[in-house]
């Protein structure tokens, strides 16, 4: 089965081929240096970038794989959550050009999709626990089968991903500052008593971050209302500790009590190198299998979108053409 990928929730414009769940080719442009120049996405301008690249990108990838457009068997979509004019771009594309071909069309639960992702890269087996880690969810899932996923905790306020971004504005990192605050931290000192580790101990599996990142801030305003100018590198792994120490334990504690041998870790957060190091050092401990996808999976991409369409078309999902983005699409 033959099925283009098509990706366009935020300001990644990606597309990508997949043949019975394994990854042909993927085509990206990323407005990421537009939307720097604002300091966070602007929703308007984004929409109009995927309208400029989709058809571009589209006719590349068919090119680079020697397919015509009519060898495609289904046209899948990111239908949201997301930027509701970024993903009505993608939509009806994806809508004209099944119609067009005369492939079946697929809507997608991006973050459907994000958990999945790790499956093109490894036999993944049901059940697990999932780990949405991005820049709009923290979410703890109970995977039970690719097509089955039942939210069992979430953030209550910034997502981690939004927590790492903001923080890295206050550090004077470009936007958005993620991965940046990741290489800094790591050549910084974590110090456990500057900053909360909120919900820690709270007998169940939400998250909150907004507390931190305010944290983060009174701490810079006290030290230079003192005259000290606090350490970037040691403010940035500090935060990230308390981040992640939270995260980890969070996890790893509902994987344990819940008895899953598997963790499946998402989103753009997930490349994350010291999350990484952390979950993999803990999954060690309680003999737990860690999962997660290559760097490149874990940001927004259309192969992620692609697998969850395979799966989800083998189960004898297919979408009407008179299926609409939601913003706010629930997982
Ligand atoms: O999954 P994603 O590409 O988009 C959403 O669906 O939100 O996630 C983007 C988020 C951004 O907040 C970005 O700063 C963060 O993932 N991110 C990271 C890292 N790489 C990307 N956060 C921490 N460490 C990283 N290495
Ligand atoms: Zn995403």
């Amino acid at each position: 089965m033959l099925c283009l990928g098509i990706e366009s929730s935020c300001d990644e414009t990606a597309l990508a081929v997949v043949r019975d769940g394994v990854l042909l080719d993927a085509v990206l442009a990323s407005q990421a240096d537009i939307h720097a120049l604002f300091g966070g996405v602007v929703p308007e301008l984004a929409s109009r970038e995927h309208y400029r690249y989709l058809g571009t990108l589209f006719d590349q990838l068919m090119q680079r794989l020697d397919l015509r457009p009519s060898d495609l068997d289904v046209v899948a979509v990111s239908r949201g959550p997301g930027l509701l004019g970024s993903l009505l771009v993608g939509v009806a594309f994806a809508k004209a050009l099944a119609l067009g071909c005369g492939a079946r069309f697929l809507g997608v639960n991006h973050l459907h999709a994000h958990l999945l992702a790790a499956r093109l890269e490894n036999e993944l087996r049901f059940p697990a626990l999932g780990l949405l880690v991005s820049g709009g969810h923290t979410h703890i899932y109970r995977m039970e089968s690719p097509s089955r996923c039942i939210v069992l905790g979430k953030t209550l306020d910034d997502a981690a991903g939004e927590a790492f971004d903001k923080v890295g504005k206050i550090l004077g990192l470009a936007y958005p500052g993620g991965k940046l605050m990741d290489a800094l931290a790591r050549q910084g000192r974590a110090d456990a008593r500057l900053f909360p580790r909120p919900y820690l101990d709270n007998d169940n599996l939400d998250f909150s971050f907004s507390g931190i990142k305010t944290g983060v801030l009174n701490y810079m305003n006290s030290e230079r209302q003192a005259g000290r100018e606090p350490n970037p590198a040691d403010v940035a792994a500090s935060f990230q500790a308390a981040v992640l120490d939270v995260i980890v334990a969070k996890t790893v504690g509902a994987a344990v009590d819940m008895n899953k041998d598997k963790i499946v870790l998402a989103g753009g957060v997930a490349s994350n190198s010291r999350l990484r190091e952390m979950l993999q050092t803990e999954c060690k401990k309680h003999g737990i299998a860690l999962y997660y996808p290559d760097p490149i999976l874990c940001t927004d991409n259309a192969a992620m979108i692609g697998c969850a369409a395979y799966y989800k078309y083998k189960a004898g999902g297919i979408s009407d053409l008179d299926l609409d983005a939601v913003p706010d699409l629930p997982l």
